[in-house]
């Protein structure tokens, strides 16, 4: 959450920050501000998009080769003018950009209050930096001495970067739990700071991540990386593979449709190079260390937020059924609240499209502490919980930026139906025949998301009937149940209509109670194992006058009687259906946001990468 970007080198600073602050846009957009040198040290800031703070700053002079800016997800304080950042330190002589929550920040304002300290915001960003003024006023020490001092008393996460009006040519940054990113350019004169790598590589490839407790000083463009023991580290300059295209609409009017189109390919990034049916291979490089431990698992503990969690529930039913290994599928950040048991034959699955979910990065920290092994499913390369994780695949769906997650969990998907195939055919809970048939099958996938996607004006013509619904319900059994908890999430999360996910056999424990003919109830009801079951529970919800949208398979006759609407999706088998049947429900909550003015991209009180309790 929150979105960071500085820059400092022999280029004009403004347009590369309010790019960068574009492209962070969706880590948050409560408010945004930049903080420019340009003879002395200029501090603009605005409620709202980076759209009404680039507005406001029309008729502005802002020249300058270094700054800093930054888009907020609102933590402590709410969305103002006055607590957007940059914040100022009390005599006005330090500013920071602050992504991530200071813990004891009030014990620390407390202490500067007493000793007479001023705040003009309500944020903990504006202790930080106040903090690291009266540090240096007691110290007379140099900037990059009192950030370090402050940053080891201060308890919380941060990515941070400050400026001071006395050094014009120098910036200090420092990371702990928060993702911060330098790109360095191309003649090492200048320099690029960010909370990913989407504002850099329009100007350079080379990248360094900072390290946890590291802290970055740039002065008159040279750069010395430090440990927060005052250790000098030698920095790691790593290539970027990320493509420009990658993080542009290209024709789409949103992110998530492009993103939701970018499916067949997503899905065949991450299957390729690793299966192939024909020679029956299988190969996951990034788990291979580790992979006994997977086989020879007594248990598996999958663990992950929103989206990733559902994926997490599909990965219970790949791994019960295909591997024979008890799964517990568990929210995060539930699961670093416990005293979880983990035993040492237990081993544990962490997914996350970004890597840097801070409950999930908790929680397998917790996990570590108790002995376990670690897989992680992410996307984003190089994030924080790629690097916290023994060993793991990557999705490879490329820079996800709607906010609502589409690709990556076709992706995750993707990479849990691999795993518990691999884990099946070296455990032997799998026959060849069927192996080979599930590979075959999966190869299949990406073409069939193609068919899916027609789909689109038939679901945006079930979009209109539907758009000014207050409820949804949307029911599926077996593999198709965390495909109803993804379709409300999605509904829900960008159209503001309440909606809730059961399985379908569920309802009648209670919200059968609240089927009228006002009640949309999506069911996922393809041709499976439950198939019979399901067809009875379409029956009762006809039964009490709710309005049926099933998702079935192609060439049924037998619920197309019965329902108000059907979308009708390629055949597959059963454990691969979640990826087929999410598509349609996508695009249904699309298209429903759309026609109520929604901003899909930018959906009200949320972020991209949630990196915060
Ligand atoms: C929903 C959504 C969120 C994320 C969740 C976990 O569309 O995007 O529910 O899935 O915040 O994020 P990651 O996967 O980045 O850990």
């Amino acid at each position: 959450m929150c979105g960071i970007v500085a820059y400092t080198g022999m280029r004009e600073a403004y347009p590369i920050i309010i790019k960068g602050l574009e492209r962070l846009e969706y880590r948050g957009y409560d408010s945004a501000g930049i903080a420019l040198q340009n003879g002395d040290l200029h501090v603009y800031k605005k409620k709202g998009k980076v759209a009404d703070l680039k507005e406001s700053l029309k008729n502005v002079n802002l020249e300058g080769n270094v700054g800093i800016g930054h888009t907020r997800w609102a933590t402590h304080g709410e969305p103002n003018d006055r607590n957007a950042h940059p914040h100022y330190s009390a005599n006005q002589n330090l500013v920071i950009i602050h992504n991530g929550i200071i813990e004891n920040y009030s014990a620390i304002k407390q202490d500067l209050e007493s000793k007479g300290y001023a705040f003009t915001s309500d944020t903990d960003s504006e202790v930080l930096v106040t903090f690291i003024e009266d540090i240096q006023k007691n110290t007379q020490t140099p900037l990059e001495e009192a950030v370090r001092l402050a940053l080891q008393r201060v308890v919380g996460a941060y990515a941070i970067v400050v400026m001071s009006r006395d050094t014009p040519h120098m910036l200090v940054a420092a990371r702990k739990g928060s993702p911060l990113v330098i790109g360095v350019g191309k003649n090492k004169d200048e320099y690029f700071l960010a909370s990913d790598a989407t504002p850099i590589v329009e100007y350079t490839n080379e990248v360094i991540y900072l390290d946890d407790l590291e802290i970055a000083i740039i002065k008159n463009n040279q750069l010395v990386i430090q440990h927060l023991d005052s250790t000098i580290k030698t920095p790691y300059i790593q290539t970027l593979t990320l493509a420009l295209e990658a993080i542009e609409k290209g024709g789409f009017e949103h992110f998530m449709l492009k993103e939701i189109y970018e499916q067949p390919k997503s899905v065949a990034d991450a299957l390729r190079g690793r299966i192939s049916s024909l020679e029956g291979r299988l190969h996951l490089g990034g788990m291979l260390e580790y992979i006994n431990r997977l086989v020879t698992a007594d248990r598996i503990m999958i663990l992950g937020c929103g989206t990733s969690w559902h994926a997490g529930l599909v990965g219970e039913y790949l791994f019960e059924e295909l591997a024979r290994v008890p799964v517990e599928v568990e929210y995060a950040s539930e699961f670093r609240y416990r005293n979880p048991i983990i035993r040492e034959n237990d081993v544990v699955i962490c997914i996350s499209q970004s890597g840097e979910t801070a409950d999930t990065l908790a929680a397998i920290e917790l996990a570590k502490q108790k002995g376990a092994v670690i897989f992680g499913i992410c996307n984003v390369v190089g994030s924080s919980i790629a690097r916290a994780t023994h060993a793991g695949a990557y999705i490879h769906a490329g820079p996800e930026i709607g906010v609502a997650s589409t690709k990556a969990f076709t992706g995750q998907l993707a990479i849990l139906t691999m795993t518990a195939l691999l884990v099946a055919y070296r455990k032997g809970t799998i026959n060849e025949s069927d192996y080979r048939r599930i590979l075959a099958e999966l190869e299949t996938i990406p073409q069939k998301i193609e068919q899916c996607l027609k789909l689109n004006a038939e679901t945006e013509k079930i979009a209109s009937v539907f758009k000014n619904a207050h409820n949804f319900l949307y029911l599926g059994r077996g593999y198709n149940f965390p495909v109803a908890l993804e379709g409300a999430l999605k509904l829900k999360e960008i159209s503001y209509i309440h909606a809730e996910g059961y399985p379908a056999a569920e309802m009648k424990h209670g919200p059968i109670a609240l089927i009228d003919e006002e009640m949309p109830v999506v069911f996922i009801a393809t041709k499976d194992s439950s198939y019979e079951k399901i067809i009875s529970n379409i029956q009762e919800v006809k039964a009490r006058k709710g309005r049926v949208i099933a998702i079935v398979t192609e060439g049924d006759t037998e619920i197309k009687k019965m329902a108000d609407f059907t979308i009708e999706i390629p055949h597959t088998i059963e454990p691969l259906s979640p990826m087929l049947a999410v598509i349609p429900l996508q695009l249904l909550s699309y298209h429903i946001a759309i026609m109520r003015g929604c901003d899909v991209d930018r959906p009200r009180n949320l972020a991209k990468s949630v990196t915060v309790e």
